[in-house]
């Protein structure tokens, strides 16, 4: 979200725009009942919207609903917690990129709010969120080199930490395969700090490959969409805050749910639409980033604040 234009004054959605709570659960309601076991509330910056524990606790009461996280940068984090934890919350993962507060700065906008999100992580831990995940985007040249520094704070904590290969997601990154960090390289380096083992994936279309320290001082995974596309084993759909259905976070459109909610579609005609869009995808961007088709062809990809991560 580049300063120059999203900037103070910048107009995103008017909060008609946006879904309602009530409107949240009711797709959260339909989409567990077509078999959805895990909602992750990201953004944007969740923690911006008004009374997010309300939120959390209509969707922790969703029938069928297994697993009920957040991914948040963690500046807002050690005011919510408590709440969030107490309203039903699970899990949280926090964006972090380097424990270096220049590093810090320069990959968010220029602000200097490293010690609020360690405070951050910290009152989750103290609230009871035991295993929290905190995900790091590597970038060549950028904050790779503060990289074991960070592992070293982490470990032996029951944090686990995640490095992800720098994505173009949306159209405003200016990404450039230079800048990833293939997780292989990183891998190697790390290990040969740290000695670490794979770890079995926990479940089919698990993003992260994990690995263990073998000196016990906990695991770290690796997303690796870039080097190692996954979209096969995807099981991800997406809704914007205006209700809008992705189902791949390199999507060029979606599907309005709004749109047919607000004109009073039943549960019925919703289900079928969802289950329509689900049925009909063959996204596999990741794969296809270096062949001629995509290429060649103009961007018109969902900017990443819209589809969350
Ligand atoms: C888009 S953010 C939204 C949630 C929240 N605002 C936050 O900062 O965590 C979700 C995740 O996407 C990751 N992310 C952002 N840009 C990325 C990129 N170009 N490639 C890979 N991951 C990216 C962030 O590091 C973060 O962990």
């Amino acid at each position: 979200m580049p300063e120059e234009r999203y900037h103070a004054d910048y107009a995103f959605a008017a909060a008609s725009e946006l879904l309602s709570f009530a409107e949240i659960e009711r797709l959260a309601r339909l989409h567990t009942a077509l078999g959805v076991r895990k909602i992750r509330i990201t953004g944007g910056e969740p923690l911006l919207r008004k009374n997010l524990p309300a939120l959390v606790r209509a969707l922790a009461g969703v029938e069928g609903l297994e697993d009920l996280a957040l991914t948040t940068n963690g500046v807002l984090l050690e005011s919510h917690a408590a709440a969030l934890r107490e309203a039903g919350l699970q899990r949280v993962t926090v964006s972090l990129d380097s424990l270096d507060e220049a590093v810090f700065a320069s990959m968010n906008g220029g602000r200097r709010d490293l010690a609020r999100v360690l405070a951050g992580i910290r009152a989750a831990g103290a609230c009871g969120f035991d295993t929290i995940k905190i995900n790091v985007v590597v970038q060549r040249g950028l904050n790779e080199h503060t990289l074991l520094d960070l592992l070293a704070h982490f470990r032996g904590s029951s944090s686990i930490v995640r490095l992800i290969e720098l994505m173009d997601v949306g159209t405003l990154n200016r990404w450039r395969l230079a800048q990833v960090v293939p997780s292989a390289e990183l891998l190697d380096r790390i290990h040969r700090r740290w000695p670490v083992e794979p770890v079995d994936a926990a479940y089919r279309g698990e993003v992260a490959n994990r690995y263990r320290y073998a000196d016990g001082a906990g695991e770290i995974g690796f997303i690796s969409s870039v080097t190692a596309p996954f979209c096969g084993g995807c099981t991800r759909a997406r809704i914007a805050a205006d209700g809008t259905l992705y189902t791949c976070l390199f999507a060029e459109q979606g599907t309005s749910l709004r749109g047919p909610m607000r004109a009073g579609a039943s549960d019925q005609d919703l289900t079928k639409l969802i289950a329509n869009v689900w049925q009909r995808r063959d996204d596999r961007y990741s794969e296809l980033r270096r062949t001629a088709r995509v290429a060649e062809r103009p961007l018109r990809r969902v900017e990443m604040y819209r589809v969350g991560g």
